[in-house]
């Protein structure tokens, strides 16, 4: 049984959040909320949003905040009320963050812990290079750290691993850039309220989650 509650994972891309949170939802009672996922799906079933959303993603550039902060309203309205939220990719921006804090004190569920996965910018470049995803499951791979068995064959579903459109390095840049500008800022907020866990982003994904782990406590 879980409790109603909202963890943030947070970090410039490629720091690992995607990474880091299928490892806390194996162990803890939370619900997935990660924007960059919702909107990819919206995108591959071409729906109106992933219309309006993909020249911002190919470009390396955020959605907008009338785009997607109602979208996480509504996705916060789906999450069953014994359990708690993991928030990744959202928020990014500072009117993103008053949005959250205010919606999860609304339902019950006070933002706990931001997990702050410190990562360099050259890491990242590397690490993004040789991301791959299945295109079937979203599992992630990478080509240098976590190949998949079979080249271009997902170990968990057999889906087709592809790389994602704005994985160039040209376009990474752009993220990061993005990133110091518009996103960087809202550790500031996060740490006037006291609730940043500083985590090493560089240390292989094993090492660092125990950190992790304890941070977000029992889960129950
Ligand atoms: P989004 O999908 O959220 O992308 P991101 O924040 O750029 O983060 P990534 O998914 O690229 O990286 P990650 O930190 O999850 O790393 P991962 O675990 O995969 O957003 C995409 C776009 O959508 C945005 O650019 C924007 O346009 C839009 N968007 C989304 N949310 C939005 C919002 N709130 N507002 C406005 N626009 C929004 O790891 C990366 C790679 O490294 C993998 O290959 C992995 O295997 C490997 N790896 C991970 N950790 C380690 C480690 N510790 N050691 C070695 N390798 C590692």
């Amino acid at each position: 049984m879980g409790r109603r509650r909202a963890i943030i994972i947070f970090g410039p891309p490629g720091a690992g959040k995607g990474t880091q949170a299928e490892r806390l939802l194996r162990d803890f009672a939370l619900e997935h909320i990660a924007t960059g996922d919702i909107l990819r799906e919206a995108v591959a079933n071409d729906t109106p949003l992933g219309r309006q959303a993909k020249q911002y993603m190919d470009a390396g550039r955020l959605v907008p905040d009338e785009v997607i902060i109602p979208i996480v309203e509504e996705r916060m309205r789906t999450v069953p009320g014994d359990r708690g939220f993991l928030f990744d990719g959202f928020p990014r921006t500072v009117a993103q963050a008053d949005m959250l804090f205010d919606a999860a004190r609304r339902v019950g569920a006070p933002v706990e812990k931001v997990i702050y996965l410190r990562t360099p910018a050259e890491v990242i470049v590397t690490r993004l290079a040789s991301r791959r995803i299945c295109r079937r499951c979203g599992a992630v791979y990478n080509l240098v750290t976590k190949p998949p068995k079979t080249d271009g064959v997902c170990d968990a579903c057999g889906g087709e691993i592809y790389q994602r459109a704005d994985d160039t390095e040209e376009t990474v840049r752009n993220r990061l850039a993005v990133y110091e500008a518009q996103t960087a800022d809202v550790m500031g907020f996060f740490r006037a309220r006291g609730l940043v866990v500083d985590i090493d982003g560089g240390l292989p994904a094993d090492e660092s989650y125990p950190a992790i782990a304890a941070s977000v406590g029992t889960g129950s």
